[in-house]
């Protein structure tokens, strides 16, 4: 058999509202963000899978165990779920079959932004494109799985959006919900350069939910009403208000303790750099940082201003194709 290449991409994303209340039932509001991460998958004739990636993990797996060609035990983190995507859509196709996955991403891993879906969506879609293709529906729905190999209570929003694009309204009990925005949204998403674990944040934020139950009540009723101001903002195009609402998110989040002396920093620089609201996005404890800007040129200032203070950010925009093969 003659092998070919697939190709597809997937982007990476940013909570704009709501995390962690999102857990106890509160809505989230979710964006993709025009960072990918690109999986080019081909069959070969050996019985092995062998995945490369730019992002310092390589590895093959056979039937005798997995070798970590490179990124030591790190690797193994960030390719078990690639693996499995592999081979869940291999197997789905029943075929058997020696295969090679090569993974370029530009989105910074263990901050927040859904590196991993974005790779598990890129790979369950290139590898699909290879013997047939499915639904979105269904290469999300195998992400999703892959995914929660390493996050396992992962509510599979991150592979959703990825998957479709776009800016989402997602909330436990009411599922998604697709948002149009008016107006183009110029975010800048910085880094703290410190990494997180949503495990561990998420636990931390169960303790204090469980130590002040009344208080954690009435800061999750906040979010639920920021949120759903947020939604009428975007759907408005009314970007200052948005912006308000996204600093008054952040004061919550700093409330239940997941903020963090660097993120506290960094808020403060872009919204001294003129930002019209800055918040963390994600599981926080470090972590990124999303900040709204009022056009691109402003928005390219919080940039300049945050790398030199040392910080690592980008422009980034709402992709609205979600994957793309
Ligand atoms: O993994 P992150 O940083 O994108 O954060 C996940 C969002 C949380 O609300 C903190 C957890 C969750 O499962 O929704």
């Amino acid at each position: 058999m003659k092998s070919s290449i697939r190709v597809a991409s997937a982007p990476a994303k940013v909570i704009l509202f709501g995390e962690h209340f999102v857990v106890y039932g509160a809505p989230a509001l979710l964006a993709a963000i025009n960072r990918h991460t690109t999986a080019r998958a081909k069959t070969i004739s050996q019985e092995r899978t062998i995945i490369k990636s730019d992002i310092g993990a390589s590895a093959e797996y056979s039937d005798s165990g997995c070798k970590i060609v490179r990124g030591g035990k790190g690797a193994k983190e960030i390719l078990d779920p690639v693996y499995d995507a592999i081979k869940r859509t291999t197997e789905a196709h029943g075929k058997k079959t020696g295969l090679r996955v090569e993974l370029r991403s530009k989105i910074p891993h263990g901050i927040g932004l859904g590196s991993s879906a974005a790779s598990c969506v890129a790979t369950v879609g290139a590898v699909d494109s290879l013997f047939g293709s499915h639904s979105k529906n269904w290469i999300c729905d195998r992400a999703i799985e892959s995914e929660r190999i390493v996050h396992k209570n992962s509510s599979g929003a991150d592979c959703y959006i990825s998957t479709f694009g776009g800016i989402m309204r997602y909330s436990m009990n009411e599922g998604y919900r697709k948002i149009e925005a008016k107006k183009r949204l110029h975010l800048v998403v910085s880094s703290t350069g410190i990494r997180h674990s949503t495990g561990d944040l998420v636990e931390q934020v169960r303790k204090f939910r469980e130590a002040n139950p009344s208080r954690f009540n009435e800061l999750s009723k906040q979010a639920h009403n920021i949120c759903t101001n947020a939604l009428e903002a975007i759907e408005l195009g009314q970007i200052e208000n948005l912006g308000r609402l996204m600093s008054q998110n952040h004061l919550l989040l700093n409330q239940i303790g997941v903020s963090h002396e660097k993120t506290e920093a960094l808020v403060k620089l872009n919204l001294g750099d003129g930002a019209l609201g800055a918040k963390i996005t994600g599981a926080g404890g470090g972590g990124a940082v999303i900040a709204l800007a009022s056009s691109r040129k402003e928005g390219a200032r919080v940039v300049a201003s945050a790398k030199k203070a040392g910080y690592s950010a980008m422009l980034v925009e709402i992709d609205h194709e979600g994957l793309t093969s």
